[in-house]
């Protein structure tokens, strides 16, 4: 049983003392009203360990970060580590935000070093991927999303992969309030599971969990979960404000709570 999983990536919001606030009132939030679901919050590096105080010992909302490097440490500027993001008691990682390929030239070769650069120090990754809408309209969804797990898990062992999490998120879709429909969701999901299932194994592609990212708010959250194809979702502009993350936590509580 796939336990459902909602992913909350700030992006570049939030410093830490603004963090400190909103972890408070989301906490008090899910804690008068706890979800059945798993939750996680992806804030910017500099406000993880503000968020990670903020939450205290025992809250049920767990840390991830937004991106990694994959050498441990060194002469690398501007870089911070899977042992890093780990000492500061992140569980998740994103890697290979479609934001990252695009804007920072993010492909193939670099995001499987994160993905195993994670995996080797406990951490779980969220592999992001997906079409662009040029890619859509030419009917290349499959071929695209086939590419880019072949990029990002091809070699892995089966233990590795049980603790990869795979985000599809159409590029059309992030940022745009254009959400993908119920029914191309499920079919980019059962795509991917297909490709696990040849790749990797029938056992593989039946435990992974497969979220769904693209301007998903606390009205379309129930429609998307309804599936259950669909494990959870990866969430931007929705996740900024404690009532729309809490309601969609909710609501996805109330939808899909069986397995926690
Ligand atoms: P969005 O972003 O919810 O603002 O569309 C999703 C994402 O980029 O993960």
């Amino acid at each position: 049983m796939r336990t459902v999983l909602i992913v909350g990536n700030w992006k570049m919001n939030k410093t830490a003392s603004e963090a400190t606030l909103f972890i408070r009132e989301l906490n008090a939030r899910v804690l008068a009203q706890p979800a059945r679901v798993e939750l996680v919050v992806a804030p910017p590096f500099t406000a993880l360990e503000s968020v990670r105080i903020a939450l205290g010992a025992s809250s049920p909302i767990q840390l991830g970060a937004q991106d990694l490097f994959w050498e441990d440490h060194g002469a690398y500027t501007g870089e911070v580590s899977a042992p890093m993001l780990k000492d500061l008691g992140c569980r998740y990682v994103i890697v290979g935000h479609s934001e990252r390929r695009t804007l920072f030239g993010e492909q193939g070769d670099r995001i499987q070093k994160k993905i195993r650069a994670a995996l080797n120090h406990g951490l779980r990754p969220i592999l992001c991927i997906g079409e662009t809408l040029a890619e859509r309209d030419n009917g290349t969804t499959d071929n695209v999303l086939t590419q880019q797990l072949h990029d990002g898990l091809s070699g892995l062992t089966t233990e590795a992969l049980s603790a990869v999490t795979i985000a599809y998120e159409p590029v059309w879709a992030i940022g745009t309030g254009k959400s993908a429909t119920v029914e191309q969701a499920v079919a980019a999901h059962r795509t991917i599971r297909r490709v696990l299932a040849a790749t990797a194994s029938p056992a593989i592609a039946d435990s992974t969990r497969i979220l769904y990212g693209g301007s998903v708010t606390p009205q379309n959250i129930e429609s998307l979960l309804a599936s259950d194809q669909v494990d959870g979702a990866l969430i931007g502009g929705a996740c900024l404000q404690v009532e729309s993350f809490a309601t969609i936590a909710t609501v996805a509580s109330a939808t899909r709570s069986i397995g926690v």
